[in-house]
């Protein structure tokens, strides 16, 4: 595995980390009120330092991702010439980083990953390309990793939400939305924004993380999983649509249809967070018989 660039100072993210923390400095602090995920499974003690933790990465998070930083990301990141690596390869690699958005994940991300698609396969066992979206959903954390410019929390994990349009009050800790300079944008702070009603999700760019760039890895590496399968790994984290419902006036009909499935496999991302224990090597060769089924080439463009 060769790392080709390291360029998180092309991408300007040295830039906004410095005012990232600049900012944080000036703003200070704020309790929310409120439940962050509103959910029983991801409850937490709100007095927990993990919160604490949640809360201020929310907050940085809401701030910071604006269209135009999803903008540069997006072609940056989609260029997908920083490394050539197989899957298996990436996910030792993603041992390395952990979620700190995520208060219910401690287990390492392999873990994760493996917990998740054998629950599906148990349930749905017909269903292999079910199994393998399971397997490769959060892959695109590996953003998180230093060999990829470590880009930081904010810009990975958490929570995903359209930009360019209003951002809606069910997503979670929507106040910290006053510190995006969109929120005050009127070309983007009405409900369609720049999009229009029914123009389809895939029209609609969502907040930079790990969700919609494995999307543009998988895509970029003429995989032939199923349009289902890539809505659900582009769309896994955006939590106001597939929970509380928002955003549904820009779908079309496929994705209608693939809500659908990404409703069924969110119980098991969740649900799988357990500590069921794994054993790898037994179900290693199963997970590397399906890459090879779905995509065209072992060793994928990242
Ligand atoms: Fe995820
Ligand atoms: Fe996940």
């Amino acid at each position: 595995m060769t790392i080709l660039v390291d360029h998180a100072d092309l991408l300007g993210i040295e830039a906004e980390l410095k005012k990232a923390s600049k900012n944080e400095k000036e703003v200070g602090f704020v309790v929310p009120q409120r439940n962050s995920f509103g959910h029983a499974f991801r409850d937490y003690d709100a007095e927990s330092e993990r919160q604490k933790g949640v809360m201020n990465f929310y907050r940085k998070n809401h701030s910071y991702q604006t269209y135009d930083f999803v903008k540069r990301l997006r072609e940056e990141y989609g260029k997908v010439n920083r490394v050539e690596m197989s899957i298996w390869e990436c996910c030792e690699l993603l041992n390395d980083v952990v979620d700190e958005s995520d208060p219910d994940l401690d287990e390492p991300q392999l873990e994760h990953l493996l917990q998740t698609a054998e629950a599906i396969r148990r349930d749905y066992p017909n269903e292999d390309w079910l199994h393998l979206t399971g397997f490769i959903h959060d892959l695109g954390k590996v953003l998180l990793h230093p060999s990829f410019g470590g880009l930081p929390q904010w810009a990975v994990v958490g929570d995903t939400f359209p930009v360019g349009c209003r951002f809606d009050s069910s997503v979670v800790h929507h106040e910290y939305f006053k510190e995006n300079p969109d929120y005050n944008n009127c070309i983007y702070n009405s409900k369609y924004g720049i999009y229009s009603e029914k123009c389809g999700l895939n029209n609609v760019m969502m907040s930079w993380g790990h969700d919609d760039y494995m999307y543009l890895v998988a895509k970029k590496n003429n995989t032939t999983l199923p349009s289902a399968a890539l809505f659900i790994i582009r769309y896994h984290s955006f939590y106001a649509l597939h929970t509380a419902g928002a955003y549904k006036h820009f779908m079309n009909d496929e994705d209608v249809e693939n809500l659908k499935w990404l409703h069924i496999f969110n119980k098991y991302d969740l649900y799988s967070k357990s500590k069921v224990r794994v054993d790898v090597e037994k179900v290693k060769p199963y997970y590397l018989s399906l890459i090879e089924k779905y995509f065209p080439t072992a060793k994928l463009k990242w």
